[in-house]
């Protein structure tokens, strides 16, 4: 070990303008110099030397600090290596001090350890490209796989032969101890442990071979696809992340590393030019493999297989990486497809372009997904919702937290406000479980310190068995992501039933109170209105519900909008329309709407709506308000209370929107008007709606080879635009976005 002494001579001798200087080009820029930053990519200068103060720092990348932490940066030098190529460049005699047996004992076993596994790397590639057996299957089996040779090599890729004790007899006979290959796992009494294998090797940070993974070539064998080493002295698996050695350079320099499930992926993206990519290896992302893949970068994109497991792996990792302050996106690939396979299929172009397209960050991943999986359901929407944000409150950085919510927040169409405080509720929350843990770690530590200091005395109580703490309980073996699908509330997503596709309204159950789960949020959009007690028949209609989150997302959608229109039909609809035709409002706005029914979000209101044309139909007029307050359904009643209390309407979404034509507060006295400009807005909405769904639609059509949906749609499509043109031109100057 190098004494304290060396240490701080070399401190003190180091210059940051010679150790930068010998791989930067610098400038002297009056009392600074400048160059071209090595931590990333950039064109003008942008890092920084302030030889006064003896540090660097990058402008562009951010990247800083004093001469050794340079070398370890760049170099990936530990910091006693650092400090002795320092020393070595100034001529500094470092003085080490002994260090402990214990320490030197495991330290040489640890690179003795190394060298039996080289030995073996050496004799897997011996196999695969000088023997027969090798090379007529493991060789082959590569090639096949579209492997290069220098790819292999880089890689380490051998072969292990279907003799049962090859590699036990050459170590042996080479003078390495049987001991030692038990250790590392490459026996097992006295046989080879891996065979008729091909074989990758896995790497540590500096290149060392420190475990293996044998891939099993038969198909429809019982055994699993791949073995891998057992942990050993020098291979622990949850910090160890395959290919990291090979892809540190890219890494660094494109500031980003693709994470993939598989040994294959890294291989095939390395060999087609995407080298800044690492591998889990099928066991899911730990937060040791976290903290290594962050000291070369802190952006990360998890790219997954297409599958279940994938995606369930990738919503896993998700929350380990932010935990580590990891910035997050996701790719996942088309089902079925790896990255080896979409890779192989695609091209590097393609496949890159495909990253760009679909790569989102970690909230969007989450939320789309669940958000798909809940459909329509509010209490699933809302449970969703939920979790992306106990997940957003992963995140440390407020300010980053505040981006994302932004951006969540637009794209529910949800009061900010309410998200704000949902998350501020989930980062408050975590923060005390945080603590709760720190606390009972602490008094763990306390207790065992007291017993440490009374050996003697036994406990006067019997001491009842400890109950492990958290930190302490061994990590979950890391779990084989083959081993089934277990993920508490993922239980196989289906995806949600296709849109339906008609105009025409479903009647199908409307009488059997489908709409009985539905829970209706009060009308009341002036604020502080409480609905009264029960009023009819002493029933007591049910309250809204006490979850806001819920209650939102009821209003998402054109849910209030449609909400506004059952209350014109409650407070206006039996006043006249036209006195010429002698049609209420209630005629005018359920004849207008009916070709639009089967676009209500909101089964209740359309179902008033309903009722409201078969009413017009049989008495010629629209229902004065107290055939709604007397309504045998409790729903309905309710709806007319709070219509009648708060008969002012003006959805949100409009307000803005809209802005010139609903200035007016919907006088009383100006129903007919309100009604025919609500009416058109209303209509606008749907149909604009619509052309965007049925234009979707369209550019799936095109792609597929159903000529005949396409030409329907695109008829559909003539017809909405006609529709929206002559709505527009009723609309006059209000600009209406598409
Ligand atoms: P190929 O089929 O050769 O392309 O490999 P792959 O990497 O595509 O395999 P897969 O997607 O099935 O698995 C991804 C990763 O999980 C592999 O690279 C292994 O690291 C790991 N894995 C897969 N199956 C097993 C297994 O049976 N045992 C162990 N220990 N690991 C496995
Ligand atoms: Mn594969």
């Amino acid at each position: 070990m190098i004494t304290d002494e060396s240490i701080q001579l070399v401190k003190d001798t180091a210059r940051v303008e010679d150790i930068v200087g010998d791989y930067v080009n610098l400038r002297r820029r009056g009392q600074n110099m400048l160059g071209l930053c090595p931590f990333h990519n950039e064109k003008t200068p942008s890092f920084n030397v302030n030889p006064s103060r003896n540090i660097y720092k990058c402008f562009g990348c951010g990247e800083g600090g004093d001469p050794i932490k340079f070398l370890m940066t760049l170099e990936q030098l530990t910091y006693p290596d650092a400090i002795r190529k320092i020393a070595a460049k100034y001529n500094i005699q470092l003085e080490e001090k002994e260090v402990s047996q214990e320490v030197k004992e495991e330290r040489q076993e640890k690179e003795s350890l190394i060298l039996v596994n080289e030995f073996a790397q050496q004799w897997y590639a011996d196999q695969l490209y000088n023997t027969d057996e090798g090379k007529s299957i493991g060789l082959s089996y590569f090639k096949s796989r579209g492997f290069r040779r220098d790819v292999m090599e880089k890689f380490g890729l051998g072969f292990a032969p279907n003799s049962r004790n090859g590699l036990y007899k050459a170590a042996l006979a080479s003078g390495y101890k049987e001991e030692q290959l038990d250790k590392l796992g490459l026996i097992r009494n006295k046989k080879d442990f891996f065979w008729d294998r091909v074989m990758f090797t896995i790497h540590n940070l500096s290149g060392k071979p420190i475990a293996f993974a044998g891939r099993i070539l038969k198909k429809d064998v019982k055994a699993p696809k791949y073995v891998n080493s057992p942990e050993s002295e020098i291979y622990h698996k949850s910090d160890v992340l395959y290919g990291l050695h090979q892809a540190r350079g890219m890494v660094r320099k494109l500031d980003n590393v693709y994470m993939v499930e598989g040994y294959t992926d890294v291989i095939s993206l390395h060999q087609h030019g995407i080298e800044n990519v690492v591998a889990t290896s099928g066991t899911s992302l730990t937060s040791g493999q976290a903290r290594l893949v962050k000291r070369q970068t802190e952006n990360v994109t998890l790219l997954y297989d297409g599958d279940k497991a994938g995606i369930k792996a990738a919503l896993r990792g998700v929350d380990v990486l932010l935990i580590e302050g990891l910035n997050v996106r996701v790719v996942i690939l088309p089902d079925g497809e790896d990255p080896d396979s979409y890779m192989q299929k695609v091209g590097t172009t393609a496949f890159e372009e495909y990253l760009t397209k679909k790569r989102r960050d970690f909230l969007f991943f989450k939320a789309d997904l669940l958000l798909e999986e809940a459909g329509d359901d509010v209490a699933a929407r809302s449970d969703a919702i939920r979790s992306s944000i106990a997940t957003l409150a992963l995140v440390e950085d407020p300010l980053k937290r505040a981006g994302y919510l932004q951006q969540f927040t637009g794209r529910l169409g949800l009061e900010e406000s309410l998200l704000v405080n949902l998350v501020n509720q989930a980062v408050a929350d975590r923060r005390e479980e945080v603590k709760k843990e720190q606390d009972r770690e602490q008094r763990r530590r306390e207790r065992n310190a007291r017993a440490e200091n009374a050996p003697g005395l036994p406990p006067v109580r019997p001491q009842r068995p400890q109950r492990p703490n958290k930190k302490d309980i061994p990590p979950p073996p890391t779990e084989d992501r083959w081993a089934g699908m277990q993920e508490p509330g993922f239980a196989g997503a289906e995806p949600p039933p296709a849109g339906n596709d008609d105009y025409a309204p479903d009647w199908g159950g409307m009488d059997d109170g489908g709409w009985a789960g539905m829970q209706e949020p009060g009308f009341d959009d002036s604020g502080g209105i409480e609905i009264p007690p029960p009023f009819i028949d002493g029933q007591v209609p049910e309250m809204p519900g006490k979850d806001p989150l819920k209650e939102a997302l009821l209003f998402t959608g054109h849910t209030f909008q449609e909400q506004d229109l059952v209350k014109i039909l409650i407070v206006h609809g039996s006043k006249l329309h036209d006195e010429e035709t002698n049609t209420s409002i209630a005629g005018f706005l359920t004849a207008n709407t009916a070709d639009i029914l089967g676009d209500f979000d909101s089964e209740q209101y359309r179902k008033v709506a309903v009722l409201v044309a078969d009413y017009v139909r049989q008495h010629q007029q629209g229902p004065a308000p107290e055939w709604y307050l007397n309504h045998p359904e409790e729903n309905i009643r309710q709806m007319a209370v709070s219509a009648t209390l708060s008969p002012h309407t003006m959805s949100p979404n409009w307000q803005e929107k809209y802005k010139v034509y609903l200035r007016q507060k919907h006088p009383t006295e100006n129903h007919k008007l309100y009604a025919e400009n609500f009416l058109r807005i209303f209509r606008m909405e749907k149909i604009d709606r619509k052309c965007k769904d049925n234009i979707r639609k369209i550019k799936e059509y095109e792609k597929g080879d159903d000529h005949k949906k396409l030409v329907l749609h695109m008829k559909l499509q003539m017809k909405l635009d006609e529709m929206r043109k002559a709505l527009a031109a009723e609309l006059g100057t209000v600009v209406l976005g598409k």
